[in-house]
């Protein structure tokens, strides 16, 4: 052991790639070079007036204390009504935390749950933190690879269960890929958990992104599925509230327990004056949000034509979040290296920046975030579709 050796936890945890690539981009940016950066992970619409004003009201009348480790009565209660509004899920209050983001609610529900040697799995693509905050808690990530297309596998499923799965990690509307999964898929795995000890974390923080098709939330398939299932949602992505940091989860009572013993003895809570704010943010209406939702489909489909204009690219159709996916596999071969090596070719060449795959688990694709205003979707599209055609 040497002074400044981090743990052996540590060992093989990476930092957020995605986190590393913005901030050379913006580097690039501030050194003078005209990038048109695609690899945001946020909306860029305004947080709700009113928001802002309730957060501003509620610091001026002094809600600047400590509250409860889960968040304050209120906040709970009205998570529960939200859930119960937009989904028909019931929870109590008592079912419900709120965290620092679903990023922090997910690291507690890993860390409260998955024990050194357990085994959680992971359909890829996936979110680059999912493997990660695995490892942080001593459990094996095991990526149930989809195949291309944004599916999920039940027969690899049904191989890879075993005595030490702990867990499996759902993501739809999917970051990096848009993709959705459909009822009958959702079923199924329903299905084969039903007599296992297997929890489902389902990360559903872009339920509200949705452009075809219609969202199910896990929990809603069946009794057993509710049982087992831990739902995870936020108002970074549905409210532009990324910087505000509120995530909330809700699921069985012991295990939402677990996870605020981890808060109380940690961060203690969130920003006690933000959870007035998030209330507010809660009462909002699908009819409040349908404005900024047809704006992101038209990005959505402007995206998509464009990149169709390029030839030897395979896409599906991304149905939510705002990201987009393509299978670039013949850029990538005429290169010679893989995702890496085109996100960087793109970045240096057309000064676009995008996301390699490869931190999703897919290196055949890079990740476009479609959340940037028509103009700069143009002129960042008509740039890679320059670049890629020199290859
Ligand atoms: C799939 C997914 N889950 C969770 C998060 C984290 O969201 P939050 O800001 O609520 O921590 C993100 C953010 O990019 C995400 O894409």
């Amino acid at each position: 052991m040497k002074l400044f050796d981090l743990s052996q936890r540590m060992e093989n945890v990476q930092s957020s790639p995605t986190v590393r690539l913005n901030a050379l981009a913006q580097e690039l940016i501030k050194a003078g070079k005209d990038v048109v950066n695609l690899t945001a992970g946020e909306t860029d619409f305004d947080t709700p007036e009113a928001v802002v004003e309730a957060t501003v009201t509620a610091m001026k009348a002094g809600k600047t204390r400590y509250t409860a480790p889960h968040g304050t009565p209120e906040l709970r209660a009205a998570v529960a009504a939200w859930f119960a509004r937009e989904f028909q899920l019931t929870y109590k209050p008592s079912q419900v935390t709120v965290t620092a983001g679903v990023k922090q609610g997910l690291f507690h529900l890993i860390l409260a749950t998955v024990s050194p040697g357990n085994e959680v799995l992971i359909p890829a693509p996936y979110w680059v933190s999912y493997p990660e905050m695995v490892r942080i808690a001593g459990g094996t990530p095991v990526v149930v690879d989809g195949g291309g297309e944004f599916h999920l596998d039940l027969k690899k499923i049904r191989k890879l269960l075993n005595s030490k799965t702990r867990m499996v990690i759902l993501n739809s509307p999917n970051n990096p890929s848009g993709g959705m999964y459909a009822r009958e898929e959702l079923e199924g795995l329903a299905k084969l958990l039903e007599g296992t000890d297997v929890l489902v974390a389902s990360d559903e923080i872009y339920s509200s992104l949705v452009y075809d098709g219609s969202f199910v939330p896990f929990a809603s398939l069946s009794a057993d599925a509710y049982q087992r299932t831990i739902t995870f949602n936020g108002l970074s992505k549905s409210h532009a509230m990324t910087g505000w940091r509120v995530g909330f989860a809700a699921g069985a009572a012991p295990v939402i327990e677990g996870m605020g013993i981890l808060q109380a003895q940690s961060a203690t809570h969130i920003t006690s004056f933000v959870q007035s704010g998030a209330i507010e943010a809660l009462k909002e209406s699908r009819a409040d949000f349908a404005p900024r939702l047809q704006d992101m489909r038209e990005r959505r489909d402007l995206s998509v034509s464009m990149l169709r204009e390029i030839p030897h690219l395979e896409l599906e159709v991304p149905k939510g979040a705002f990201y987009v996916f393509p299978q670039l596999k013949f850029y990538m071969d005429k290169l010679g290296g893989g995702s890496e090596a085109l996100a960087e070719y793109l970045l240096t060449d057309a000064e676009v920046a995008v996301v390699p795959g490869k931190h999703f688990g897919d290196d055949s694709r890079i990740r476009i975030s479609f959340s940037k205003d028509r103009k700069s979707l143009e002129k960042g599209f008509r740039r890679i579709q320059a670049a890629l055609a020199k290859l």
